[in-house]
């Protein structure tokens, strides 16, 4: 494991730290800056606009005037495909500078970012490009000398407020969706990583996207997060983070003017591996399952289960893969793995590893800083945990593995499920009856066997339980950013 000295930081161009609103880049009413923090080295990177509620009314406004009177509804659908397959091309165009600025600002490797988080953006915008003049009502062969048919028109002003993980891609599958179906946006980034949203935001104006169809106001969730979820104008709301946020925006909307909550939140996702699995392959995606991403993955493979007969092997090879896993500058090409997004989340993890050995778990490896600045955690593995224990039923949101026995398949999925979430799951065997038994089984919006972390635009992704309401991505995003109006003609 290679520690973590930082080659001198990259001079990264960082042109965008305003608040967008009705395409005009603005300082904050309140004239408030807030930094933000570069977690490989704990230092501020640069200033941004801190939105408060005053600029949240200001962007809805716009979103409002945007949607009522402005080009956007009235333009031809494919006429919104091409503006998002313009932006798609911009983004590819400039894929390498803003893969740079995402390893900045989040701190995971560069190369990561450039291979995994820019394609997948791209490919979202050309998915939901493709999408905007295939969105269509029906017509239903209603009783009587009647024509009816539906149609499918978008939601109004929709806000997002979306998280740090993958900042560009979270932007992508809110923002894709929503514009297809001709909705305007009121987006709140995440106070960690605010700069690739706005570096997308000077794209979109590049693309030529009307005056007030997506306003971009970086800053605080207690703040102008809640402004958003609170707004008397806002139609919909889309949120991904924490279970607890998630919670306080249905609440907000239920007290407010009842607008449409969509949430992505936590999971504790079970990684049930069984004896006859092609173990090089199961150990090597377990590793992944848990580790991409720093562990800060809604969808981490969090609760490793793994079948009685396999369990002291697959525990001794993954410990042996963990501390092979390469920590470090996220600039250097070799680094699998950089710092936590920041000090909270370095806390919040490094307490969850306190939990794990005070609850009697076998700390393998790992469990504690690397180097002496930013936010790095050695590769951590738990063995012999229990179904009980903090760590096997809370979200940790980190670099650390809880590999755990069991002896059937029947009790394994009742174990699986014992739990407040249902994001995802895996199996791993080569057992066909197995494969389909689990994956029917589990309470959980997407199941992977033989595989982890398989995105696709149109591929579904969403939550069973409290990891969340409605789905991300796939003709089933498209769902949550219509309106169905049934028009009934009376023919005689
Ligand atoms: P968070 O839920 O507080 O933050 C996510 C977004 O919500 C950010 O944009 C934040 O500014 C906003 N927000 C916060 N409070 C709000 C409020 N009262 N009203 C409206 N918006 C609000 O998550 P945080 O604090 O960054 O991380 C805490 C934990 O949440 C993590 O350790 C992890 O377990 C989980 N999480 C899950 C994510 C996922 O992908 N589902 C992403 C980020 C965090
Ligand atoms: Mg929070």
């Amino acid at each position: 494991m290679s520690t973590a000295t930082l080659a001198p930081q990259r001079a990264i161009p960082i042109t965008a730290t305003q608040l967008l609103i009705n395409n005009r880049w603005v300082n904050a009413a309140s004239g408030k800056t807030f930094p933000t923090i570069n977690p490989a080295t704990g230092e501020e990177i640069c200033q941004v606009a801190e939105a408060g509620a005053a600029d949240v009314n200001a962007a809805v406004k716009a979103a409002r005037t945007a949607f009522e009177r402005g080009p956007w509804r009235r333009m031809g659908a494919s006429e919104r495909g091409r503006l998002l397959n313009k932006l798609a091309d911009l983004i590819e165009k400039n894929a390498d500078e803003i893969a740079q600025l995402e390893s900045l600002d989040n701190g995971k490797p560069y190369q990561v970012a450039l291979a995994a988080d820019l394609p997948l953006t791209i490919a979202c915008f050309r998915y939901y490009a493709g999408w905007a003049d295939k969105i269509q009502g029906k017509t239903i062969p209603v009783a009587g000398n009647y024509f009816c048919y539906t149609r499918l028109e978008p939601v109004g002003v929709v806000g997002q407020i979306i998280p740090w993980n993958f900042p560009l891609l979270m932007q992508a599958w809110k923002l894709g969706p929503a514009l297809a179906c001709g909705n305007t946006v009121v987006m709140k980034p995440a106070e960690q990583t605010p700069l690739t949203a706005l570096r997308i935001g000077e794209l979109l104006l590049e693309a030529g996207f009307p005056e007030g169809v997506v306003n971009l106001l970086p800053g605080y969730g207690p703040t102008a997060g809640q402004a958003i979820a609170r707004h008397m104008d806002v139609d919909k709301v889309a949120f991904t983070g924490s279970t607890e946020v998630g919670h306080l925006i249905m609440e907000a909307a239920a007290q407010t003017n009842l607008k449409r909550v969509t949430l992505e939140l936590g999971g504790k996702s079970p990684n049930i591996v069984f004896a006859d699995a092609d173990m090089d392959k199961a150990i090597e995606g377990s590793h992944f399952a848990l580790f991409f991403n720093q562990g800060q993955c809604c969808c981490a493979g969090s609760r490793t289960f793994v079948e009685r007969k396999a369990y002291d092997q697959f525990v001794e090879r993954s410990v042996d893969r963990a501390k092979r896993r390469t920590v470090g500058d996220p600039f250097s090409p070799d680094t699998e793995q950089g710092p936590q997004v920041d000090q909270d989340q370095f806390n919040k993890v490094m307490s969850y590893i306190d939990a794990g050995k005070r609850e009697g778990a076998s700390l393998l490896c790992g469990g504690s800083r690397v180097g002496d600045r930013g936010y790095f955690v050695a590769p951590t593995v738990f063995a012999d945990v229990q179904d009980n224990m903090k760590i096997a039923q809370e979200e940790i949101f980190g670099p650390v593995m809880s590999i755990i026995p069991f002896d059937s398949l029947d009790e394994v999925v009742e174990r699986a499920n014992n739990t407040i979430y249902g994001l995802a799951a895996a199996v791993w065997t080569q057992d066909i009856t197995k494969a389909h038994a689990i994956a029917g089984a589990v309470r959980a919006g997407t199941v992977w066997v033989n595989c982890y972390d398989v995105f696709d635009a149109g591929a579904p992704f969403g939550g069973f339980k409290q990891s969340g309401i409605g789905r991300e991505l796939g003709e089933y995003g498209l769902q949550q950013y219509t309106e169905v109006k049934t028009v009934t003609v009376a023919l005689g």
